[in-house]
C-alpha cells in the first residue's frame, strides 16, 4: 500500500507555499491507508487494533455523564497537568502497585498515550539523536520519534520480548541513545512480553549509559494468564511510564497519563500548552467516575480480559488447525499475534490476494525500521467474533503460500 504523500508546494495567490521540512518527511500510516480497504463490505478485518465496541462501557458512561455535564467546572478550561482528582486517583493506584510514593504532581494527563510519545519526543529529541526501538515496532512510536528527527536504532524482539542482551552489546560497542522505547507487555505488533530479567538488565543499562526509558504499557490490563510484570519505575528512576484507558474503557475518550521525573514533566507541560492546553476536562471526569467505582471497574477488567482471551484462543486454534506449518508465539495478553512465514514470503503481495478473498491483516513491512519484515504479518483478534476469526483464517489459508 503506497502511503499518502501530501503535496509539497501549493500557491497562495501568486506566492508559493511550502510545507515544513517535518511534514514533507512525514508519511501517512500504512495501517490507516489499509483500513480503508479493510472496511469494504464482506471483508473480515484482522488488521487494525480497534478495541471491541461491545465492551465499551456505554451504560456506565451514560449513567455518570449527566452529573458531570451539569457541573460548569467540568466544562471550563482546566489545568495543563490534568484534573487534580484524576491525578490523585492515579498517584494512589500507582503507589500501591509499584510500592513507591507517587504524588499527583508526578502524573501528567495526556490526550492518549500517543500524545505522550509525541510530547516526549518533542522535548527530548534533537534532530540526529539516537532512539532505540524494537523491530518490528509500533508504528505510532516510529512516527513520533522520526517526526522529531531521531535516528532510530532497531533491536530485535523474540519470544522473550525485547532483546536487551543485543542492546547491551551495541552499547558496549559505543551506541549512545538518548531514549530507549519499550512495550514490556503484549507488544504491538508481536504480542511478545519481555522477561523481568531482561527488564532489570535494561534498567541497569539506562543507569550505566544514561538514557531515558519510555515504557509504554497500553495492554497491561489485558492479561489472560501469568503474573503481572512490575513497572520499570520500580527498577530505575530513568523512566517515563505511559498508560492509557484506550484499551480498557474507550479510545474515543482520549485520556491517558505519563508518570516520570520532574524535569521531563515540566518540559512536557510547556509543550502540551502549545499542543492543546489540556486534555478534555469532560472526558477526564468521565474516566475518573468509571475508574474510581472500583467494584465496577475491577469486574469490567475481568470481563474484557475474558473476552479477548476467548478471541485469542479462537484465533490460535484456527491457526493451528488451518495453517499448522506457520509458526507463531501465543500471546498471553493484549490484542495481537505475529505470524512468520519462510524468508522468501512477501506479505505485502499476499495482502492484495487476501483482500480479494475477504480478509485483511497488516503486513510486517508496516512495522519495519531497518530490516525487511515482509515475511511476517500481524493479526488482531480484538474486533472480530470467534466465528469471524475462524473464517478469516480459512480465507487467509486459501491465499497464502503455505510451507
Ligand atoms: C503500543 C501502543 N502505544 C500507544 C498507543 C496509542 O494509544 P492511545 O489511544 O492511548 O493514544 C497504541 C495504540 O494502538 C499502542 O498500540
Amino acid at each position: 500500500m503506497d502511503p499518502v504523500t501530501p503535496p509539497v508546494t501549493t500557491r497562495f495567490g501568486s506566492r508559493p507555499m511550502t510545507l515544513s521540512l517535518t511534514s514533507r518527511n512525514a508519511r501517512s500510516s500504512a495501517i490507516r491507508d489499509l483500513l480503508a480497504h479493510a472496511r469494504r463490505d464482506g471483508v473480515i478485518s484482522l488488521a487494525g487494533g480497534l478495541p471491541a465496541p461491545e465492551l465499551f462501557p456505554s451504560d456506565k458512561l451514560a449513567e455518570c455523564a449527566p452529573a458531570i455535564l451539569c457541573d460548569p467546572a467540568n466544562l471550563q478550561y482546566g489545568l495543563t497537568e490534568g484534573e487534580v482528582p484524576l491525578r490523585e486517583w492515579i498517584a494512589e493506584r500507582h503507589s500501591i502497585a509499584d510500592h513507591r510514593g507517587t504524588r499527583p504532581d508526578d502524573v501528567q494527563i495526556v490526550s492518549g498515550s500517543q500524545q505522550a510519545l509525541d510530547l516526549i519526543a518533542a522535548v527530548v529529541i534533537d534532530p540526529g539523536d539516537t532512539v532505540v526501538v524494537s523491530e518490528p515496532e509500533y508504528l505510532g512510536a516510529i512516527g513520533a520519534f522520526r517526526r522529531a528527527g531521531a535516528d532510530l536504532v532497531a533491536i530485535p524482539v523474540d519470544s522473550a520480548g525485547f532483546d536487551v542482551e543485543a542492546l547491551a552489546q551495541r552499547l558496549r560497542a559505543g551506541l549512545r541513545p538518548k531514549i530507549c522505547y519499550v512495550i514490556p507487555e503484549f507488544h504491538n505488533p508481536t504480542g511478545a512480553s519481555t522477561t523481568i530479567k531482561r527488564l532489570r538488565l535494561l534498567a541497569e543499562l539506562a543507569d550505566t549509559y544514561g538514557f531515558l526509558i519510555v515504557e509504554d504499557s497500553p495492554y497491561s490490563a489485558l492479561r489472560f494468564e501469568g503474573d503481572p510484570v512490575p513497572s520499570m519505575c520500580t527498577m530505575t528512576d530513568n523512566v517515563v511510564q505511559c498508560r492509557t484507558i484506550s484499551k480498557t474503557l474507550a479510545p474515543g475518550l482520549r485520556v491517558a497519563w505519563m508518570i516520570g521525573p520532574q524535569w521531563i514533566l515540566d518540559a512536557v507541560r510547556i509543550a502540551k500548552q502549545s499542543a492543546d492546553l489540556h486534555t478534555s476536562t469532560v472526558t477526564q471526569h468521565l474516566a475518573l467516575a468509571l475508574l474510581s467505582d472500583i467494584t465496577w471497574y475491577e469486574a469490567h477488567l475481568l470481563r474484557i480480559a475474558a473476552h479477548y482471551r476467548d478471541r485469542r484462543d479462537a484465533l490460535a486454534t484456527a491457526l493451528h488447525e488451518l495453517m499448522p506449518n506457520v509458526p507463531f508465539h501465543r500471546p498471553s495478553g493484549g490484542m495481537f499475534l505475529w505470524l512468520t512465514f519462510p524468508a522468501d514470503a512477501n506479505t505485502d503481495l499476499m495482502l492484495a490476494r487476501a483482500l480479494d478473498a475477504g480478509v485483511a491483516f497488516v503486513p510486517g513491512s508496516a512495522f519495519a525500521v531497518d530490516n525487511d519484515m515482509s515475511a511476517c504479518l500481524r493479526l488482531s483478534y480484538a474486533t472480530a467474533s470467534p466465528d469471524q476469526l475462524r473464517e478469516g483464517v480459512a480465507r487467509l489459508a486459501s491465499v497464502v503460500d503455505l510451507p
